[in-house]
């Protein structure tokens, strides 16, 4: 059984992706014949109505997605190395989890869900590092069919209660505490926080990293260890049907709380692997990092379900590339001879900053190809890259692709499509994308500019929203008719390739991590003093983008600084310090229409330094607000 990619050459792909536009169901039923396991195969491709959102692949197929990511390579590869696992500290032994080790560990873990009562459709939330456990976790969730949500362990106490509760999940696994370079993140503490109002849990799994001081609720937490224990490394998987859910994973939207994008078993687990296989060319042998946290959807397809699916070695490491020094990414790239580096745009802006000398002392030769992902990448920070770490010889595969896509959608294919600085490409075989107009047209022929919509579902595609159909409808669906609305900006060359401008809504993405504008002010409003807030975002050099928050108090706050921390110690209890605004202006008043709505637009083009030229605001409500911000901005010196 290969998986490895059928497209090696250009016309392979124009011939891939015009039988994918003439007949989807065939094209994606032969690969999902070709590469995967089933215990019984669909009586139908596909079956859609996009008006309703309504979406299934693969129907009335049975598959345990874990018979494909692990069992079915025991007898090809079992001594092959499936996880190498990188620790936060370089002195500390790093891990070798062999194909048949994975199998082991799976099945322990499985068994030890299930003696804690978990069955088959339950929720089960993970908060922890990244170490081998979390791996293990995600896959013995799937083993059993409990719906695994990960809860990236930078999210703060409420944070992870609203996420545990929109699910109800049963179970949560946790850590003492995380490492993350010099620090320790107390993630047990964290938790118990959380669970003061999480009444859906009934147990707690707690795995020891980091030896921190940690209080153990009777009868409701237990250490990992003990769990464990007695448990055997026999578990049967359970038979899923194609449609049954994997996983729910939350992502900021413009407004209200984070949405719980649910993924199905199949045609997930068929898209991760085939866009895997064929984006990075991966070839047998080859040694494959992802620098993303398993939190995040880039951590879930491309660091566990796409490679393992596909027989491959995948790095995991735990800590961050400036520990314990801003070399560290080389350095474990020397260490294991990595042919296939995968990472965000904001990692590299800020390597690209370093002294060179980090980069030179270490062997880069095994490197093949270069990923990028997460938000726009300017033409600077991807010339970088290609010279100074690709050394000129290894293809950017800048890949387009979202939470919701469940993989990536619009990417160069390593070393076979043509490359463009900044450019995304061409869309992969079996993604109809499309740009539209403000009017809903749309914009036919090449050289043009809209919003970034895909016509025909996809198999990698989000089914719902969890416990809210209605809003993934009104969500991705309105906008549009029949149509997957992006969110994203996207212009179209003369070629037919693809460059994301970026968001076109109020999601701002700030060092690669998607967050909601509208949950920043909330947790802003909360401050006592404050009467509204309005937060957008602007250019930042590193991070991408920067949090701008302009803040109208009922009254003026007796210290400044104070008030400020306070501010910034909201939004790190509420969000987690990555939604941390990078500025907090306060303001007399804030520009509004007359229908009240805040005039984001010009907030846009204060926080990003334009200080005239705001086009026509004759039409506020308070025209006066512009002025009375610029001179507020003049009096902090900004
Ligand atoms: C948003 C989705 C997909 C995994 C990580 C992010 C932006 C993503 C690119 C890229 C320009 C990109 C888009 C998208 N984005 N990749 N290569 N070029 N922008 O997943 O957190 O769901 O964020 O990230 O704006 O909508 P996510």
């Amino acid at each position: 059984m290969s998986t490895s990619s059928n497209i090696k050459s250009f016309s392979d792909y124009q011939d891939a992706y015009n039988a994918s536009l003439r007949n989807p169901e065939s094209f994606w039923s032969s690969i999902a014949e070709s590469d995967y396991v089933w215990q019984k195969k669909w009586d139908q491709v596909c079956e859609f109505d996009l008006s309703k959102a309504h979406v299934r692949w693969f129907l009335n197929a049975k598959l345990n997605i874990t018979e494909n990511c692990i069992d079915r390579h025991l007898t090809t590869r079992g001594d092959q190395t499936a996880i190498i696992w990188e620790p936060n500290d370089p002195q500390e032994k790093a891990l070798e989890i062999s194909y048949s080790q994975l199998s082991q560990e799976v099945n322990r873990t499985a068994n030890m869900l299930k003696s804690l009562g978990v069955k088959k459709g339950d929720r089960v939330c993970l908060y922890m590092p990244m170490i081998p456990e979390l791996a293990y976790a995600v896959l013995a969730c799937a083993r059993i069919g409990a719906i695994h949500s990960v809860v990236f362990a930078g999210f703060s106490a409420k944070s992870l209660a609203d996420r545990i509760n929109d699910a109800s999940c049963k179970l949560l696994i946790t850590a003492d505490g995380g490492f993350r370079g010099a620090k320790i993140t107390a993630l047990k503490a964290i938790a118990d926080d959380a669970l003061e109002n999480c009444p859906s849990i009934e147990s707690v799994v707690v795995k020891r990293r980091t030896g921190t001081d940690v209080r153990m609720k009777e009868g409701r937490d237990l250490w990992w260890s003990d769990a464990i224990e007695s448990m055997t490394d026999i578990c049967p998987p359970e038979s899923m049907d194609a449609e049954d859910p994997l996983f729910i994973l939350y992502t900021s939207g413009s407004t209200g709380k984070p949405k719980g994008m649910v993924h199905s078993t199949a045609g997930y687990m068929v898209y991760a692997g085939y866009t895997f296989s064929t984006v990075f060319q991966y070839e047998e042998g080859d040694v494959y990092w992802c620098t993303a946290d398993i939190g995040w959807i880039t951590g879930h397809s491309y660091i566990l379900y796409g490679p393992l699916s596909a027989g491959a070695t995948s790095l995991m490491f735990e800590g961050v590339p400036s520990y314990p020094d801003l070399g560290r990414f080389w350095d474990i790239v020397d260490k294991y001879k990595v042919n296939i580096f995968y990472t965000a745009p904001t990692a590299i802006r800020a390597l690209a900053q370093c002294d060179m000398e980090l980069v030179h002392s270490h062997d880069l030769s095994s490197l093949k190809t270069l990923g990028t992902v997460g938000e726009p990448i300017n033409e600077e920070a991807w010339n970088w890259y290609s010279e100074n770490i690709g050394k000129g010889r290894c293809p950017i595969v800048d890949s387009w692709w979202q939470t919701e896509t469940g993989g990536m959608m619009i990417s160069p294919i390593s070393g076979i499509t043509p490359l463009k600085p900044t450019y995304a490409g061409l869309p992969l075989p079996g993604v109809q994308a499309c740009l539209m107009d403000n009017e809903g047209n749309e914009i036919n022929g090449m050289g043009a500019e809209g919003r970034l919509c895909i016509k025909h579902p996809w198999p990698g595609m989000a089914r719902t929203i969890y416990g809210d159909h209605q809003r993934y409808v009104e969500t991705y669906f309105s906008e549009y008719p029949s149509m997957y609305f992006t969110g994203d900006g996207s212009r179209r060359d003369a070629e037919g390739y693809y460059r994301i401008t970026g968001r076109v809504d109020d999601v701002v993405i700030v060092s690669g991590h998607n967050l909601g504008t509208a949950e920043i002010e909330n947790a802003i409003d909360e401050h006592p003093l404050v009467a509204e807030a309005a937060v957008v975002g602007y250019p930042h050099s590193i991070k991408g983008n920067a949090i701008f928050a302009f803040v109208q108090c009922d009254e003026p706050p007796d210290n400044i600084e104070d008030f400020r921390s306070e501010v910034l110690n909201l939004v790190s209890q509420q969000i987690g310090p990555i939604a941390k605004p990078e500025q907090i202006l306060l303001v007399g008043a804030l520009p509004k229409t007359r229908s009240g709505k805040i005039m984001r637009r010009i907030l846009r083009k204060i926080a990003a330094g334009e200080r005239s030229e705001f086009g026509d605001i004759s039409t506020l409500l308070n025209p006066e607000a512009v002025n009375t911000i610029l001179e507020d901005l003049q009096a902090t010196n900004h």
